[in-house]
């Protein structure tokens, strides 16, 4: 019970990654609060978590909106008995492919308004609550490509090196505070939503050939992360970024 009697508000709460998130939140006895644009989503996340208690939620959001984001984090402090945000995990992501020159403009400021700009107003609201109730923790989810350029994702790739400066500065900014920010950045990991894309074994057997260990990534082997810079075991953590890709780009 790493994070008892925590709060925790999980953007892209019901995706791929973010409802593992929220799975390990709950089973570490934290109250989790998941919110996403997807609502069809939200209902099945929350009917698979069901029986974990009463201490899941679920709300719709648009991380593009401040408004929205605004709202939600006011229902937060009404849905959370002691009105305390104590954690925040921002995973709410896009990545659409396209190579220059034909990279849209509007898919370039979609991908940055989602992945960064979202990211830093969902911190900015939450923020506010957690200064006023003495400290907290965020955890943002960068990617390997936010540290090493992936052709085709050009917007991806730079939004994601955004996360971590964002997160560093952050870090600097808000320590006077008790509130630390870190970063996680996955390689490749196998969600059922690219299993029913269909990829090419070829593709998938290429990509594992890159991997020292071996293997393509979990949505839980990146969760037990998530879980670890939420709770006080890595209470002297702070600015900093973890890799969670079975080795991939330590290597040249
Ligand atoms: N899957 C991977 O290999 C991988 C690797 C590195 C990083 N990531 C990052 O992990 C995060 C989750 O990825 P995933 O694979 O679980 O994808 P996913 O599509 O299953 O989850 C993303 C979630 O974000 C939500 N979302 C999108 N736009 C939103 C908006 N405007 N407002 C609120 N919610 C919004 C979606 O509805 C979805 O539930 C993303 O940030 C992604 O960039 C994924």
């Amino acid at each position: 019970m790493r994070l008892s009697n925590k709060n925790a508000i999980i953007t892209g709460g019901a995706g791929s990654i973010g409802s593992v998130v929220a799975k390990r939140y709950l089973e570490e006895g934290a109250n989790v609060l998941i919110v996403d644009r997807d609502q069809k989503a939200i209902d099945s996340t929350l009917n698979e978590l069901d029986g974990q208690g009463d201490n899941l939620t679920g709300l719709k959001i648009d991380v593009t909106s401040e408004e929205s984001i605004r709202d939600t984090v006011q229902k937060a402090t009404k849905i959370f008995k002691n009105g305390k945000i104590d954690i925040l995990a921002n995973i709410a992501g896009i990545g659409p492919f396209a190579k220059f020159p034909e990279l849209k403009v509007e898919d370039w400021d979609k991908t940055l308004s989602v992945n960064l700009r979202g990211t830093f107003i969902t911190s900015k609201y939450v923020v506010e609550n957690m200064i006023e109730n003495g400290g907290g923790v965020i955890v943002n989810m960068s990617s390997t490509n936010g540290l090493l350029a992936e052709e085709g994702l050009a917007a991806y790739n730079a939004s994601k090196a955004g996360v971590i400066l964002l997160s560093k500065t952050m870090a600097l900014e808000l320590a006077k505070y008790k509130i630390r920010v870190n970063s996680v950045c996955p390689g490749f990991i196998r969600t059922k939503l690219q299993d029913s894309a269909g990829l090419p074994k070829d593709m998938i057997d290429n990509y594992i050939s890159k991997i020292p260990l071996g293997r393509l990534g979990t949505p839980l082997d990146v969760a037990n992360v998530f879980v670890y810079l939420a709770s006080d075991e890595s209470a002297f953590i702070t600015g900093t970024e973890i890799v969670v890709d079975g080795g991939q780009i330590c290597q040249e």
